[in-house]
């Protein structure tokens, strides 16, 4: 088993990543609770295909429908008054299955439900298990836009099974490797003491990727919660070095938003947003073609799917309203160097 311990301010807890057999994995995640009280909130689709092997009784479970829509107040509040229903303590748990979705909802609601409530993280989709799970953010969207409230609140504990990821669909898988080729693109900014060389694991081990190896999935996934890990120990609450996370976001969240949501995933819209990074560092003599190339070609080992140029000047404005921006300047973060990268406002002036 791969044990990666990250101390938060208020606590440490373990993110476990082991390949056991699924049938297995709720015996796993019940050992963590004891004797304890608990509601699972699980997405429909999960439930669907593991519903029946992981053995949950319909009295501590609530299926949550897929799809980003259903990270929303409504939801929040059936989550706390199921908590109610069924007398939940503060000395109970509630456990998220599912992707980002169902993570940062059941995680509000944790961090919620009577002042805070222990909360146990099993996430099910690539972009869950390197990055969503991992930090203590949680939200659900409003009508004003994605992820305006939320809260900091840590799980007690991750619990991630790389055989699990076989039965995501292919876009889904790739949308996680997008946050996963970002990683490869800031390593250096993480200050991690070891060097992970992600740009080197991409390259070679692109195939068994891929092909979703189980032995391959672990170790990528460990390599990115150590470089998330180093950089949320150091500025949990995004003061300064967290931004670095946001690589490829600020003209990605535009993409996302100017299609509505629906034409692109995340990961889709944040590679295309780490190609226009690079391109506008490349305008700004930060890097070198060399470097952009480098880059080009690791992206293209994973075969994204392609996204068109939308208007510069529609792109801009979406960009100055990201809850992000503080000033009439957008917050960019551009590569520097080889895995390097840092914090740039631009005008949008300068970038129409
Ligand atoms: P998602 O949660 O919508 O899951 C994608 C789809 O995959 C869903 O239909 C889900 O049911 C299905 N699925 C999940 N596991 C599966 C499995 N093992 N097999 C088959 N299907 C499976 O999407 P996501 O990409 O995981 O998460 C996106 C969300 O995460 C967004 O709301 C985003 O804001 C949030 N997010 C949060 C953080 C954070 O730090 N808290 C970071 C990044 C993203
Ligand atoms: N996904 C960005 C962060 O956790 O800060």
């Amino acid at each position: 088993m791969i044990e990666v311990k990250i101390n938060s301010q208020e606590i440490t807890y373990p993110i476990n990543i082991e390949s056991e057999a699924v049938a297995d994995f709720r015996e796993r995640i019940l050992s963590y609770i004891g004797k304890k009280n608990y509601l699972v909130i699980i997405s429909q689709k999960v439930e669907k295909i593991y519903g029946k092997i992981f053995g949950f009784d319909k009295s501590h479970k609530f299926i949550l429908k897929d799809g980003e829509k259903e990270k929303n107040f409504k939801n929040y509040q059936k989550i706390l008054e199921r908590a109610l229903e069924m007398k939940l303590k503060r000395s109970d748990v509630i456990i998220a299955i599912g992707g980002g979705v169902v993570g940062d909802l059941a995680g509000f609601a944790a961090s919620t439900y009577m002042r805070g409530i222990d909360f146990i993280q099993v996430p099910t989709t690539l972009l869950a298990c390197v990055d969503s799970s991992v930090g203590g953010k949680t939200a659900i969207d409003t009508s004003f836009g994605k992820n305006l409230v939320g809260t900091f609140y840590q799980p007690k504990a991750v619990l991630i099974n790389p055989k699990i990821l076989k039965t995501l669909d292919d876009r889904q898988f790739k949308t996680g490797l997008g946050e996963v080729v970002k990683y490869s693109f800031i390593e250096k900014s993480c200050l991690l003491e070891e060097e992970v060389n992600l740009t080197n694991f991409l390259s070679e081990k692109s195939k068994e990727i891929l092909n979703r190896d189980e032995k391959t999935l672990a170790k990528l996934i460990e390599i990115c919660i150590k470089l998330k890990k180093s950089v949320v120990e150091k500025d949990e609450k995004e003061a300064g070095l967290r931004r670095i996370l946001n690589f490829g976001h600020t003209y990605g969240h535009a993409i996302e938003k100017i299609t509505n949501y629906k034409k692109f995933t995340h990961g889709e819209a944040i590679v295309e947003g780490m190609k226009f990074a690079f391109n506008l560092a490349l305008k700004k003599n930060l890097i070198d073609k060399s470097y952009k190339f480098l880059a080009e070609d690791v992206i293209k080992k994973y075969n994204f799917c392609k996204i068109p140029e939308y208007n510069m000047k529609k792109m801009s404005e979406i960009m100055k309203t990201d809850k992000k921006v503080q000033s009439d300047k957008i917050v960019f973060i551009l590569p520097t160097d080889y895995s390097k990268v840092d914090a740039f406002e631009i005008n949008s002036d300068e970038l129409i």
